[in-house]
């Protein structure tokens, strides 16, 4: 009897879904202006080569505010449940202060070409890096890579040569690779208007390709990143050959999916789930529902009073560590959590997550990050256009065991309409890029031929 139920619903579903469905349609391109005060249209739009540079004063103010830092102590065995573990705190802090060289790292942060150049009146910071020893007769296929909240472009700095240098490292395509800076972090210009979402960064980044001369390309992201990339390939479908993704933001009120959340456990053949897929999701009320309860706080905060709740982080460097970091823990291995140290050393070196760190500070860009919550969030979630627009360009999507919420392929389908590849990554979390450059570069690769072979036999 429950099994003619079920088989009814799922007919049911289907039927929904057949005669319901939105017919394709694209993302409205827009305009925007976001400089401050009066709009002018007669930018310079020049690309303008940039070199990251600190004072001696800034640092000065840096040690200086991290020398008067008030503590408390933690709990005893909380670990990092209560959230960064203030004794752990001051280890990574005492690093920060006198063992982090920031010089050591300004070397590596510079030694990919950084360039800025105005559009929709906002300075937009970007690294454009080139393929290494491209062999005569190939082409770089020209990628954006665009990073999330908390990180920043330097997520990218280890697949980088990856991509670029391929055969340094046994994998084959070549890329020419394009990391911009999502207006209000690090080195790109904050809006000063109201509601610049992710449509208007992608509307942003689609002009800097445009610019730069790529008229096609690929795309590829995480958190923020995936969105803004989803974007891109909505308003620019004619122009992204393919759009690689380790996260996907696919909640969805269709039927199929709130079917799948209810029976997915019991009937995984019905809704396409694989062993893994029943692993990461079952049971759903502790798996997905408190995980996402327990790990979303930021974000409610965020996408309200972000002004408020980044007053005190711009002001204290140890407080903005800690907010920035503890994110870097849980989002890595949720199970992190009951560590001491909160597993941070265990995929990242704290010169990395330190450096992720000082490009916030320095550029007091954390209010305006928290910001771009609000402009996306604030108006509730799934209710904008893009949410309800189908992806049309090939998909690729690179799923991690420790990702934050599972998307799996039934749900990214509603969406994501010509999936040509789908993997469950071995290992790894939220900060893919950052974490496992490696099988990641791997995943963009192989999903890169595939798109390239579909491509020559169409021809
Ligand atoms: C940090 O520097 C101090 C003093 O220079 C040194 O004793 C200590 O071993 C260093 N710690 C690390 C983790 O490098």
């Amino acid at each position: 009897m429950l099994l003619e139920i079920v088989i009814a619903l799922v007919v049911g579903a289907l039927l929904y879904q057949f005669v319901f469905r939105r017919k394709d349609e694209t993302l409205p391109m827009g305009d925007g202006w976001w400089g401050a005060g009066q709009r002018h249209d007669d930018e310079n739009e020049d690309i303008r080569p940039f070199t990251i540079e600190t004072s001696e004063e800034e640092l000065n103010d840096l040690f200086h505010r991290i020398d008067t830092t008030r503590f408390s102590d933690p709990l005893e065995g909380s670990r990092f449940n209560y959230g960064f573990n203030s004794n752990h705190l001051r280890k990574v802090v005492s690093y920060w202060r006198n063992n982090f060289s920031w010089s050591k790292q300004l070397e590596i942060l510079n030694k990919y070409p950084h360039f800025k150049t105005k559009i929709e009146g906002l300075d937009i910071h970007f690294l454009h890096v080139k393929p290494v020893n491209l062999p005569a007769g190939r082409k770089a296929k020209p990628l954006i890579m665009v990073h999330g909240w908390p990180g920043s472009f330097y997520e990218f700095y280890k697949i980088i040569p990856l991509l670029t240098d391929p055969a340094s490292h046994g994998l084959s395509e070549y890329f020419e690779v394009i990391c911009p800076s999502i207006p209000g972090y690090g080195f790109s210009e904050a809006s000063h208007k109201l509601g610049c979402n992710s449509v208007a960064v992608a509307r942003i980044f689609y002009k800097l390709m445009q610019r730069l001369g790529f008229r096609l390309f690929y795309a590829q992201g995480g958190d923020w990143g995936s969105l803004i990339c989803t974007n891109i390939a909505q308003i620019a479908p004619s122009n992204v050959i393919g759009l690689h993704l380790n996260v996907v933001f696919a909640l969805s009120p269709k039927l199929p999916v709130v079917l799948s959340v209810f029976l997915g456990q019991h009937f995984p053949g019905l809704f396409g789930f694989q062993d893994e897929d029943v692993r990461r999701m079952f049971p759903f009320v502790k798996k997905v529902f408190h995980q996402t309860v327990k790990e979303s706080g930021y974000m409610h905060l965020q996408a309200t009073k972000p002004d408020t709740a980044g007053c005190g982080l711009n002001n204290s460097p140890v407080g903005l560590a800690a907010y920035i970091l503890e994110k870097f823990s849980t989002w890595t291995d949720p199970a992190f959590c009951d560590h001491e140290d909160g597993g941070l050393e265990r995929k990242y070196t704290l010169d990395d997550l330190l450096t992720n760190v000082m490009i916030y500070w320095l550029t007091g860009s954390i209010v305006s990050s928290m910001r771009f919550y609000k402009e996306n969030l604030g108006r509730g979630i799934g209710k904008a256009k893009h949410d309800k627009i189908p992806v049309i360009v090939p998909t690729g999507i690179a799923s991690f065991p420790n990702e934050l919420v599972h998307c799996p392929l039934l749900w990214a389908k509603q969406k994501h309409h010509n999936i040509v590849s789908f993997n469950y990554m071995p290992r790894g979390g939220h900060f893919a890029a950052f974490e496992e450059p490696e099988i990641l570069a791997q995943d963009i690769q192989q999903f890169v031929k595939k798109v390239e072979q579909k491509l020559e036999c169409n021809k």
